[in-house]
């Protein structure tokens, strides 16, 4: 089906007309439904493709909710699903995302979606976009493998507001065979974990404290006024300080490899696993490319997701942070990874106590 598109962005900044293609699968493409989940886990998906190109249907729900930031600060979240990051939706390179996105009447304002993963016009954002009380279907076709941030970008000023206030996600493209290694062969994971890090920026009262809005849009032009520094008040994984710590701490086993998909969709960013590395590390988070390996650090460019796999070799308790420490200690950017398994004194041990200096 064409259909022209007349899209207009902004404060009147660009305008462009563009003719579209509805990416509509062949008649007989199976559909499947997939049931997202909450960051940070993944849908149930298989890591190669089974059988040929399949539609993906998802369903994300726009929720403004008020979330804590930390003990001492709250803000409205404006959420796909009620999560910060939104879910990780997963499918295959060759597939089509059938997405329905619906916004509930009770919301305060329109939303929509830019996919990064997605090939045309603002990656689809003049077209999902919906106000409060309607639903829209976009289907487009997963050619570019790799992890991918989406977020909301319904114009102007409103797009550093949307995605700052946690409006944003990450799909995976995993090519039809699955992943591979530096040596081209094939590497599966037996756990995958999405840690999407959000950057807020919170504006205090004269008192010193963090205000309080009883609705979204009466907070905006504080908030913006204050990103204008770029000195976020916050840096949090999973939408709050320590939400990725305690009960909530990510598992392993000991031998057990792991890929962490990493995503920022408006800030640089450096994850680092203190006491373990990353074996491989997809650039850019590109599955096209040869993953490097052997990482101490890697780099997520703010706008993308970046994919690291890690096999682990000895138990115990690791954190996974943003190495800038002050984001990661005073911000709140850093999880925690309790790994289970044989501790290996050939790999360390204390072989002697702290005691007395003896010369
Ligand atoms: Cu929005």
């Amino acid at each position: 089906m064409n259909k022209v598109v007349q899209a207009f962005v902004g404060f009147g900044l660009f305008c462009i007309g563009a003719t579209q293609v509805m990416a509509n699968a062949p008649s007989g493409t199976p559909r499947v439904t997939q049931e997202l989940v909450a960051p940070p886990f993944l849908p149930k998906h298989d890591q190669a493709a089974k059988g040929g190109p399949k539609v993906v249907a998802v369903r994300l729900v726009v929720e403004e909710k008020l979330m804590k930031a930390d003990a001492n600060a709250s803000y409205w979240a404006l959420t796909f699903n009620g999560s910060v990051p939104a879910p990780m939706i997963v499918a295959h390179e060759g597939d089509w995302v059938e997405l329905t996105l619906v916004n509930p009447k009770t919301n305060t304002m329109a939303h929509n979606l830019d996919f990064h993963a997605a090939t045309g016009a603002l990656g689809g954002a003049e077209l999902d976009k919906v106000a409060p009380g309607e639903e829209v279907v976009l289907t487009w076709k997963a050619i570019k493998p790799g992890v991918f941030v989406y977020h909301c970008a319904p114009g102007g000023t409103m797009i550093p507001f949307h995605t700052v206030s946690g409006m944003n996600g990450a799909i995976m493209i995993l090519p039809r065979k699955g992943l591979s290694d530096a040596k081209g062969k094939p590497w599966r994971y037996d756990r995958a974990y999405y840690i999407g890090e959000q950057d807020l920026y919170l504006p205090k009262g004269k008192d010193g404290k963090f205000k309080k809005y009883s609705q979204p849009l009466e907070g905006m032009a504080d908030m913006l006024e204050t990103s204008k520094g770029l000195v976020p008040s916050h840096v949090v994984f999973n939408g709050t300080a320590g939400a990725l710590t305690g009960d909530n701490a990510l598992k392993a086993k000991v031998g057990e490899k792991v890929l962490f998909i990493h995503s920022q969709a408006n800030r640089d960013s450096r994850p680092h696993l203190i006491g373990g590395h990353a074996d491989l590390v997809w650039q850019g988070g590109s599955f096209s490319d040869t993953p490097d390996t052997g990482y101490e650090t890697w780099f997520v460019p703010g706008g993308s997701a970046v994919a690291a796999g890690y096999q682990f070799v000895q138990p115990g308790l690791y954190v996974y942070l943003s190495h800038n420490l002050i984001e990661a200690v005073l911000l709140g950017a850093a999880a925690h990874m309790m790994v289970d398994g044989k501790w290996d004194n050939n790999m360390m041990e204390q072989t002697k106590k702290p005691g007395p200096i003896s010369k």
